[in-house]
């Protein structure tokens, strides 16, 4: 087979290999310069992205979305803040959340246990777990002593640490500990109260009422 384009485009370089497949035969030509262009261009792309989005300040989408995350349910807490609403109920849904949950064990380990353990189990603090309660019991209790600190028995104020949303996560996290039971509890301290459901428990005051807005008068025509 011979090439049969003739004229001013025929390829100056085609170059027939010497093999032959069912009478098939293909040309040895260079690859187009744009498509080798694209070639080199994704190689030195690929270790400047690695390098930047795995090593150095680049955000990798499941970190943009922690952070957005993040970002909302702050908004939400502080929506709730301004409007008083954090209440037994806010926290005792929390606590059914499994990502608030998760979060919540997040900061738990990483700020908590090294005062009441691992689990809740006590150590420098007392016991998370059992049915006593130097502060009370309720989730509410749970949120103003971490919220508010017990300062000079070296519970810290948490307010001034953590957002928000942090703040509720690890407080409903906290208060989930109640009954499960880990190894190496420290013996119970303060009043043995019982947990009351949040229906039982009486909302916070409302916020102050917004002052009634002064409209206009419509203008006279
Ligand atoms: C430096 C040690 C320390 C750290 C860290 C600490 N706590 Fe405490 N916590 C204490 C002590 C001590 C008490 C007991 C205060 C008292 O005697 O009134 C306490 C009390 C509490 C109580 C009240 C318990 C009750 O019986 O009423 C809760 C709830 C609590 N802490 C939760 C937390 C959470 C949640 C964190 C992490 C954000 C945390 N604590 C971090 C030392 C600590």
């Amino acid at each position: 087979m011979s090439d049969e384009r003739t004229g001013p485009e025929a390829p100056q370089s085609d170059h027939l290999l010497d093999h032959a497949y069912d009478g098939i035969q293909e040309y040895d030509n260079p690859l187009p310069r744009w498509w080798l262009a694209l070639f080199w261009i994704t190689i030195v792309f690929t270790p400047l992205y690695i390098l930047y989005f795995h090593f150095g300040g680049g955000m990798l989408p499941n970190e943009r979305y922690d952070q957005e995350m993040i970002a909302f349910y702050d908004r939400q807490a502080e929506e709730l803040l301004a409007m008083g609403e954090i209440r037994e109920a806010t926290l005792a849904e929390l606590m059914a959340d499994p990502s608030m949950m998760n979060g919540g064990k997040k900061i738990f380990q990483g700020k908590c246990a090294t005062c009441h353990g691992m689990f809740g189990e006590g150590g420098i603090g007392p016991n998370l777990t059992d049915e006593h309660w130097l502060h009370g019991p309720q989730l509410m209790d749970i949120y103003r002593t971490v919220r508010d600190g017990v300062t000079d028995k070296g519970m810290l104020a948490w307010e001034r640490q953590l957002r928000p949303a942090e703040l509720m996560a690890v407080s409903a996290y906290a208060g989930s500990l109640l009954g499960s039971q880990p190894p190496n509890t420290k013996p119970p301290q303060g009043e043995r109260a019982p947990r009351a459901a949040p229906e039982a428990v009486a909302p916070a005051p409302a916020a102050e009422p917004e002052p009634p807005a002064t409209e206009a008068a419509p203008a006279a025509s």
